[in-house]
């Protein structure tokens, strides 16, 4: 089993990352830590907990972490995931308590405890894992990785076609904490970052069968997913918004899902028109050779990936 540590903004989609991480037999969640994003991270950590106690798997702790990306204001989000941040799905408050750990330092034990064996799986900002890596500069060399939802390459018309940040071409993980994006980008850990290239591909969506299985399950987390199709469906978007961030944690469960192109990219962390941007240089003369090389998703098995989250959402 693949150890890993989620860390998170939900979000309706990362809600459905957690039932996906909570119930793959790959893998063994060992924390949830959240951050602010989507909403403040107050909320994203009571969402954290709503979720896993909706799978009744309240022995996986969750921690709250940064309340506020490094260095700028927290932004406000284009989109909306609803009143409650998960699609109006209105879950009952947690009973569970918060970890008593600061996130960031929960990331830094748990990597210290298991050198080597820990992936991260973010698929919010990165705020948290910068900050573990500003505090503990060593445990850098101790991860097996690092799984992000973050970025937009361009490397189809997704990229930007469904570009999320508050700007032309950036997506909103990275947008919203572009200082802490390039530490990690820069940090030498293995990095694989699947942007919006994959993550939105209109092929990302479900049949009227999918979406009948899911009304008649007696699986709340496969209802859960049902509203949040209808509710972001009433804001005139398709389906994949609904399970962005679960691309993330199905290569995490599957790397054979994602092709990956090894690419030099830099993050923009000046503000303006390219503010929050993912720029690759894959130019074969003249490359910026400083910049960090890292893995980024080009393609995706859309079918199997959308198999892969039916048989974990309604198992
Ligand atoms: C990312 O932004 C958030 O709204 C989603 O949860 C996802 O992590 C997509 O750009
Ligand atoms: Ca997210």
């Amino acid at each position: 089993m693949k150890k890993i540590i989620l860390d998170c903004d939900p979000g309706m989609d990362d809600s459905m990352a957690i039932v996906m991480a909570a119930k793959s037999p790959e893998l063994e969640l060992l924390a949830v830590t959240t951050v602010c994003g989507n909403y403040p991270v107050e909320v994203t950590a009571r969402n954290a907990r709503t979720t896993l106690e909706m799978l009744g798997r309240t022995d996986i702790p969750v921690a709250m972490g940064m309340g506020r990306p490094l260095l700028r204001e927290r932004p406000a989000d284009p989109f909306t995931h609803g009143s409650d941040g998960q699609a109006e799905n209105h879950l009952p408050d947690p009973a569970t308590p918060l970890c008593t750990s600061h996130a960031v330092d929960l990331i830094i034990d748990t990597v210290r405890q298991s050198p080597g064996e820990i992936t991260i799986v973010c698929i919010g900002p990165m705020t948290n894992l910068a900050m573990a890596l500003l505090k503990a500069p060593e445990i850098k060399d101790q991860f097996a990785g690092v799984i992000a939802m973050s970025g937009a390459f361009g490397l189809n018309r997704y990229a930007f076609l469904n570009a999320t940040g508050d700007t032309p071409q950036s997506e909103w993980n990275v947008y919203v904490d572009p200082d802490a994006a390039k530490i990690v980008y820069e940090s030498g850990i293995p990095l694989v970052a699947l942007g919006l290239d994959v993550c939105t591909h209109f092929d990302v969506n479900f049949s009227q069968s999918d979406l009948d299985d899911f009304e008649a399950s007696g699986k709340p987390e496969a209802r859960f997913l049902r509203q949040a199709i209808r509710f972001v469906h009433g804001r005139g978007f398709q389906a994949y918004c609904t399970i962005i961030d679960c691309m993330a944690v199905a290569y995490a469960i599957d790397p054979t899902l994602v092709r990956t192109i090894r690419s030099r990219v830099g993050v923009e962390t000046k503000p303006g028109l390219t503010y929050g941007m993912t720029v690759v240089d894959a130019r074969h003369h003249h490359a910026w050779s400083a910049l960090p090389e890292i893995e980024i998703g080009a393609e995706a098995d859309y079918g199997r990936f959308l198999d892969l989250l039916k048989e974990l959402v309604l198992g």
